[in-house]
């Protein structure tokens, strides 16, 4: 099994291991890395069948499902990314962190490449810890004791656009659960490695805890700018077969746009850990917050 950096704040990419055959001393090397590079692409695992899938992300904690996208036919805990050639909108098209409007979001994001254009369509990467290293004393005086408030409105529930698609999903229509609200830390100590990331996603999130919608809109904005600094950032370039181990606890990511005319498939699978944040949510559901 070898390793090679991505870039140099994320990412790790691995060749020589095959998922379906993985020895435990392989698992554990693998999920060293997950924690010291925040993302890990597993080349070549084109006999990774959707069992084979689910039964590598089960290694890593319990499967979710879910729950605003129909799965894939026999396997509740895969999720299909589509986006047909003839389809102009895609799943995942902005920068966000997956679920994070859970009262405890998935730790992992276990994806797998099926069907991928010659050109086009990666997935750029970011490292929450190397943001928040780098934010100015100031700005993490100003945030170290503020919550963000987390919520799938503005995807999937009231707070969505009409125009606001996602790709050729089948999309749950579940608007109550949607719009429920979730209390994050925008600091989150990650509880296997310590460090302190910046958890923001703007598109999951309706305001900060005690701030004015407009302060909070500002601030929420800023932080979103320097979280994708190019400094901090990686990219995935997809291949059918290629395995993606994300750590939502320290990672934002971005599904490319730029393959009109191509189709493009990933399946994905959401891992809880069942690790709460090492800083306790305060309230765990806030789904009446005042500003
Ligand atoms: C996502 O999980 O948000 C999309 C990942 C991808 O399609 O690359």
């Amino acid at each position: 099994m070898r390793a090679a950096d991505i870039a140099p704040a994320i990412g790790s990419r691995v060749t020589g291991v095959r998922l379906d055959r993985l020895g435990p001393g392989e698992f554990d090397r693998i999920t060293r890395l997950v924690l010291d590079r925040h993302v890990v692409c597993l080349e070549g695992q084109q006999n990774l069948d959707p069992s084979a899938h689910l039964a590598f992300a089960r290694r890593l904690g319990t499967v979710e499902e879910y729950p605003f996208g129909r799965p894939l036919d026999g396997y509740p805990g895969i999720f299909r990314i589509i986006k047909e050639r003839d389809s102009s909108s895609n799943f995942g098209g902005v920068w966000h962190t997956d679920s994070p409007y859970h009262e405890v979001p998935p730790a992992y994001t276990v994806l797998r490449g099926v069907d991928i254009p010659e050109r086009g369509g990666d997935t750029l990467v970011a490292s929450m810890c190397a943001a928040y290293d780098a934010l100015p004393g100031d700005v993490k005086e100003r945030i170290e004791d503020l919550d963000g408030v987390f919520t799938a409105s503005k995807v999937h529930g009231s707070g969505r656009a009409t125009n606001f698609s996602i790709g050729d999903v089948a999309r749950i229509d579940d608007r109550d659960r949607a719009d429920r609200t979730f209390a994050h830390p925008l600091v989150r100590r990650h509880p296997q490695t310590g460090r302190k990331g910046l958890y923001v996603s703007a598109c999951h999130m309706s305001g900060i805890v005690g701030l004015p919608p407009a302060e909070a809109e500002r601030l929420i904005a800023e932080l979103s700018r320097h979280l994708v600094d190019d400094r901090f950032t990686g990219r995935i370039r997809w291949s059918a077969g290629l395995v993606v181990v994300i750590d939502n606890r320290c990672v934002q990511h971005h599904a490319l746009n730029d393959y009109h005319g191509r189709r493009r498939e990933i399946h994905r699978v959401l891992v809880s850990d069942g690790r709460a944040p090492s800083r306790e949510l305060r309230g765990g559901a806030v789904d009446a917050i005042s500003h």
